[in-house]
């Protein structure tokens, strides 16, 4: 699976802990940096990891900030993107049954890196269920075609 992930000065430390992990399950990682802890803008990197995920570029996307609260703003911006902010095991497991999340967003400055990396395993090992849950995304989809065409009505 192809995997970007990215992060600003205050993910920086988690992103560190969780690439080798990803590189333990044989995903192909795309780092979207940053690279060190001096200050940087979440946007700018949040922007990389979810273009890529929106173009299909990259399956999923891993993004972490101070809180991920930033980091979950920026990318549900971006058609298709459905990212979903997950600092317990279980709000990680129902993103992908219920809601077929595509990014993973994580608070570096909230959670440590061992609950962080049981995080990005169940997030990575839990399918969609679908059925009534596919409807509802649908509607998500609907919402997000009808404003790029007409704007707020
Ligand atoms: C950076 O200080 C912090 O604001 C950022 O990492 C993030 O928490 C924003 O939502």
């Amino acid at each position: 699976m192809k995997i970007a992930i990215g992060c600003d000065h205050a993910g920086f430390g988690l992103k560190e802990e969780i690439i080798p992990l990803l590189r333990g399950m044989q995903a192909e990682i795309l780092d979207c940096g940053t690279d060190g802890v001096q200050s940087v803008d979440y946007p700018d990197f949040g922007q990389k990891v979810s273009q890529l995920v929106s173009s299909g570029g990259a399956e999923r996307g891993i993004l972490i900030c101070g809180t991920g609260i930033g980091m979950s703003m920026v990318a549900n911006k971006f058609p298709g993107v459905r990212a979903s902010l997950c600092n317990d095991l279980f709000t990680a497991r129902m993103s992908r049954l219920h809601n077929d999340a595509n990014i993973l967003v994580m608070g570096g400055r909230v959670i440590g890196k061992d609950l962080a990396a049981e995080i990005v395993k169940t997030w990575l090992a839990t399918a969609f269920e679908g059925a009534r849950h596919l409807r509802r995304l649908d509607k998500i989809k609907k919402i997000e075609e009808d404003l790029n065409t007409h704007g707020m009505q």
